[in-house]
């Protein structure tokens, strides 16, 4: 059985009053959260300290993860956090999120570089793959990006990001499946679709790294997850978890989503 794994990104939103608060409302609330629902909260870069501070004496399945992060090591590069600066306070990092790759431009390449560098120094990348359109079947019933949409090529965006990794390194990636569409968007993708893609994705790894390896590759689906929605995606075949917007930013209901996520709930 895959792990379960539940992923809060705030984003960048709250203020320090704010991110405390959060922070210390999900540390009390864990209580309620199964504990192999492995559970992360992403605030902005900014906060992690003081969120790392408050985190500190917290449920063992409450983890702290960064947004992003810069792939080479510490140097002349301002305004940027190396992974190895990370690595002190975070076990996981969000990278290639589409908002990113939309308004810093960020590609396949620098992804592919963001990962591994994650990887040299622990921190395990939750990799967002997402296509901007929908895609649709071709004749064989298989889910691909419209003619010229080279943006929504998430078999790409995987393939490319995993390159020159071993299997090994594989296995700590989570892969964050986010139809971009469906991003804060009040309505998530219809699950029939997001099992579909998610099971395509995964076909894609057998692939690529073989079938013994991408079974315990960990998935989750993202793109306007909530409370009311949460149960039945916990229910989806593939679906291990959950990569959280704004829903996050509330922590009885950032709570509720990790709880739905208990093996009960688990499928494929
Ligand atoms: P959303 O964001 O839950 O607000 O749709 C998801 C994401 O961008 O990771």
């Amino acid at each position: 059985m895959r792990e379960r794994l539940v992923v809060g990104n705030w984003k960048m939103h709250t203020n320090l009053a704010d991110a405390s608060i959060l922070a210390t409302r999900i540390r009390n609330g864990m209580h309620q959260v199964p504990s192999e629902v492995t559970t992360v909260v992403c605030p902005p870069t900014v906060w992690l300290y003081p969120v790392a501070e408050i985190l500190e004496h917290s449920a063992d399945n409450l983890e702290l993860g960064a947004q992003n992060l810069w792939p080479g090591k510490d140097g002349r590069f301002t305004g940027e956090v190396a992974a190895s600066m990370l690595a002190q306070m975070c076990k996981f990092a969000i990278i290639g999120h589409s908002e990113r790759r939309v308004h810093q431009h960020e590609d396949n390449s620098l992804v592919a570089k963001k990962v591994s560098a994650a990887l040299r120094y622990n921190i395990r990348p939750i990799l967002c793959v997402g296509e901007f359109r929908r895609l649709v079947p071709d004749r064989h019933g298989r889910f691909r990006p419209r003619r010229g949409d080279s943006a929504s090529d998430i078999f790409a965006q995987l393939r490319d990001a995993l390159a020159g990794l071993t299997h090994d390194e594989i296995k700590q990636v989570v892969i964050a499946y986010e139809p971009v569409w469906a991003i804060g968007a009040r309505l998530a993708a219809e699950l029939s679709y997001t099992e579909s893609i998610i099971a395509e994705l995964r076909l894609e790894l057998d692939n690529y790294a073989g079938a013994k390896i991408s079974r315990d590759v960990t998935m989750l689906y993202g793109g306007s997850v909530s409370a009311q929605n949460a149960s039945r995606l916990a229910h989806g075949e593939g679906v291990d978890g959950v990569l959280v917007g704004g829903a996050s930013l509330n922590a009885n209901d950032f709570l509720a989503i990790a709880s739905a996520f208990h093996m009960r709930n688990a499928r494929g």
